[in-house]
């Protein structure tokens, strides 16, 4: 019987932006695989919604190579796992945190993508959930801005590589999602309403309005080797 139902994989799908692409593909009728570390808060995060998970580090390359073996063929990955640590001035930065920084972030998400690269199906896709620190200039996110811009300097390349398979990333903004919560509150109510008050748009992101951005690359055939701005205008500030 031929295949119509599209398969999806979702890693970091356990919260925030990627739980958000997890659901809202889902509700598109799509099958969704969500991964994550802690298989507890990816069960809890997903219940009710239909979605497949699996628990793993997507730093840790058996782990990838048995799940993607194990899934035989998928057509999309969605690649919104976090990071946090490299942020500082250049006077300040820690370059261990920096180190960290991309071990967090940059070398799961390119390890991810290569191990996927072989299990996707013709038509298919990977999105990179990047960052706008790859965009701005800001003192004290230079390091933040090499992980998320040497993400998106592989975009048009592997685009090229893996045709006729599809390669994009959405470069977020502040958008508010459990991520922040590693901040203390009154940190995290000030820096937002800094956010309010200079956006174009007058508010942060909703990680929901990302996962559209999500939906739109990896339903849009005709979009590759591109970085979508999903930031309320944050570049323009
Ligand atoms: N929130 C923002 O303001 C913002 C702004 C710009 C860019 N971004 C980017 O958007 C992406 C999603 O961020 P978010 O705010 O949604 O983060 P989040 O709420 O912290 O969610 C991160 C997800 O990644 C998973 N994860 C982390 N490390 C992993 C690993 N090694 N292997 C497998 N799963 C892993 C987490 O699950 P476990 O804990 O179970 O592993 C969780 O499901 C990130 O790349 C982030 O840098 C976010």
């Amino acid at each position: 019987m031929e295949r119509t139902k599209q398969r999806i994989v979702v890693i970091g799908g356990s919260s925030g932006i990627g739980l958000a692409s997890a659901i809202r593909l889902r509700s598109t009728g799509a099958e969704v695989i969500a991964t994550g570390r802690d298989l507890a808060k990816l069960q809890a995060a997903t219940a009710g919604h239909g979605i497949e998970t699996a628990a793993f580090d997507a730093g840790d390359r058996k782990a990838l190579e048995q799940f993607f073996t194990g899934i035989h063929g998928f057509d999309h990955l969605v690649l919104a796992l976090s990071g946090g640590h490299g942020a500082g001035t250049l006077a300040d930065l820690d370059l261990a945190d920096l180190r960290t920084g991309f071990e967090e972030k940059f070398w799961p998400q390119v390890e991810t993508a290569q191990a996927a690269a072989p299990h996707l199906r013709p038509g298919g896709s990977i999105t990179f959930i990047t960052a706008i620190s790859a965009r701005i200039a800001r003192p004290g996110i230079a390091g933040l801005g090499a992980i998320n811009g040497a993400i998106e300097a592989m975009v048009g390349s592997l685009a090229r590589e893996l045709k006729p398979s599809r390669v994009n990333a959405v470069s977020p903004g502040v958008v508010d999602t459990p991520w922040w919560d590693r901040f203390p509150a009154d940190f995290k109510a000030g820096y937002f309403r800094e956010q309010q008050e200079t956006l174009p748009v007058g508010r942060v992101g909703r990680a929901d309005e990302v996962a559209h951005a999500v939906q739109f690359l990896v339903e849009n055939g005709y979009v590759t080797g591109t970085v979508i701005e999903c930031d309320g205008g944050l570049h323009l500030v």
